[in-house]
């Protein structure tokens, strides 16, 4: 079935794309005979656009897959997020594309524009995350109320989307041709199965310059670990929040096993000092809070600056971004 259906999909959207090959064809003969060789236009490409300023992710979903993809998004970027509530809402029968459904229907009106339920300010930010679902290989007619609703001028469009297997690029070509003023760079379809790190990746989050430190609550008292700027502490981060309890040893130490394992790169630091988060194999963490002289190996994840002696007993900690 899911086979049969990508098939489907595949094969209206080669259609298109060959539509719309020969249509550029015709279209770039044009301008070469008419206005001449301006490639000066051409090079000004949106594509190698990218966050900038304050951002906010607004998404159209029907049902809450690209929901749930624009509020990870909107977690990784640190952005806002505004839903995109159609005034009439899409029932099942609607999406069912098997039939001469409303959502096939509108698809296939070049004039229609699906009005939008709730008011989407994009004037204060310069970045916009903008989420739908793939229908017919394009972005649902709602997309294009929005464009028509407000004004984009000066502000960057990073699109998304979500889909039964068809990529984004169709729907991203659809909206320059919609609107050429628009700064649209090429964007990207996601699963529900893409990791963190392929949110992180495509928010442009670069783990050593922007996530320095991190925050640890000891028995409910907040402390920052201080990063080290290497491979265990930023893949610690992934796994975080995460809350351990940590067992008392030596006079010296907290530890806990960690239900995963994180890369190791051990050495002997000769001397611990009070504070130090550690890797003890590749996966005991440790928080010392004492200082003293050692021959084990570790491998540093970071430093929490004045902790205090943490006494007899273990400890309840809280690990968060
Ligand atoms: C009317 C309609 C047309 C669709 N067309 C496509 C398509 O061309 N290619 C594709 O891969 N998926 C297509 N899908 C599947 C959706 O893109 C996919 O289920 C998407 O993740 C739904 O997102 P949402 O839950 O946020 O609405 C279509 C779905 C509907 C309802």
């Amino acid at each position: 079935m899911i086979a049969f259906l990508c098939y489907n999909y595949y094969r209206k959207e080669c259609g298109k794309v060959k539509k719309k090959v020969f249509s550029s064809l015709i279209l770039m003969m044009f301008l070469f005979f008419i206005v001449g060789c301006d490639v000066k236009k051409e090079n000004v490409t949106p594509n190698e656009s990218t966050k900038s300023g304050p951002s906010v992710v607004v998404y159209f979903s029907a049902t809450g897959t690209t929901k749930t993809v624009a509020e990870r998004i909107a977690k990784a970027s640190n952005s806002e997020i505004i839903e995109i509530i159609p005034k009439e809402k899409y029932t099942s029968a609607d999406l069912d594309y098997n039939s001469d459904c409303r959502a096939n229907r509108e698809q296939n009106d070049s004039k229609s524009r699906p009005l939008i339920e709730n008011t989407i300010d994009i004037s204060k930010y310069d970045t916009i995350y903008l989420g739908y679902p793939i229908w017919w290989g394009t972005i649902p007619k709602i997309i294009l109320t929005l464009i028509d609703t407000y004004d984009f001028t000066g502000k960057t469009i990073i699109p998304f989307c979500t889909s039964g297997g068809s990529g984004i690029s169709g729907s991203v070509d659809d909206l320059r041709k919609y609107n050429s003023n628009l700064i649209i760079n090429d964007g990207k379809r996601f699963s529900l199965s893409d990791s963190d790190e392929v949110i992180r990746e495509f928010v442009g989050v670069n783990m050593n310059e922007e996530v320095k430190n991190i925050k640890a609550f000891i028995n409910g008292k907040e402390y920052i670990i201080n990063l080290e700027d290497n491979e265990t502490a930023k893949k610690f981060i992934e796994f975080l929040p995460l809350e351990l309890n940590m067992s008392e040893l030596n006079g010296n130490e907290k530890y806990a096993n960690l239900d995963k394992t994180l890369p190791e790169n051990s050495a002997n630091p000769g001397r611990i000092n009070a504070g130090d988060v550690m890797l003890y194999g590749d996966d005991c963490l440790v928080i010392f809070y004492k200082s003293f002289d050692t021959t084990y190996s570790y491998t540093k994840i970071g430093h929490i600056d004045n902790l205090p002696d943490l006494g007899n007993g273990s400890v309840n900690v809280k690990f968060e971004n």
